[in-house]
């Protein structure tokens, strides 16, 4: 079945608080789909919001490496959800067609996994573009 809905993964992390700490993220153990690019973000002030668009094609995993990283999302089914990415070990799988706005903490850092080389014609950047495409598909299911 196909996913639809952004969830978390919880990745496993192998160490000890007295060593430290590594998390794996490998394709078809946990991470399912090819990963074609990798992008991090970092010093987003904290009054910023970001994100405001969603993908056609793209799949992502997102970690916040350091920091806490809010997500509001909505999915192609007009369900809205909060996910507060607040340690390593939480990924958030965002299937195709979620519009997302974000928030960083100030020592954030967002860490990207992608299944799609980057390509603006991916993006709806307007909420609005992105509703009235999801209700014609529904129309002509
Ligand atoms: P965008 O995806 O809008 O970032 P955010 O959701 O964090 O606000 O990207 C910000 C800018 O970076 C935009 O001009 C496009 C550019 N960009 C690339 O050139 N390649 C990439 O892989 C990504 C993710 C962004």
């Amino acid at each position: 079945m196909e996913n639809t809905k952004p969830t978390i993964i919880t990745f496993n992390k192998i160490g000890s608080s007295e060593l430290g700490y590594i998390t794996i993220a490998e394709v078809e153990k946990n991470v399912p789909f090819n990963i074609q690019r990798v992008y991090w973000t970092y010093y987003t002030p904290q009054d910023i919001t970001r994100g405001g668009h969603a993908h056609k094609k793209l799949q992502q995993i997102i970690f916040a490496v350091s920091g806490t990283i809010t997500f509001n999302t909505e999915d192609r089914e007009g369900n809205k959800e909060t996910f507060i990415l607040d340690h390593p070990t939480k990924g958030l799988y965002i299937p195709q067609l979620v519009w997302r706005d974000i928030k960083f903490s100030h020592n954030a850092v967002l860490l990207c996994l992608a299944s799609e080389l980057y390509e603006e014609e991916d993006y709806f950047r307007s909420f609005e573009d992105f509703r009235k495409i999801i209700d014609q598909k529904k129309t002509f299911k």
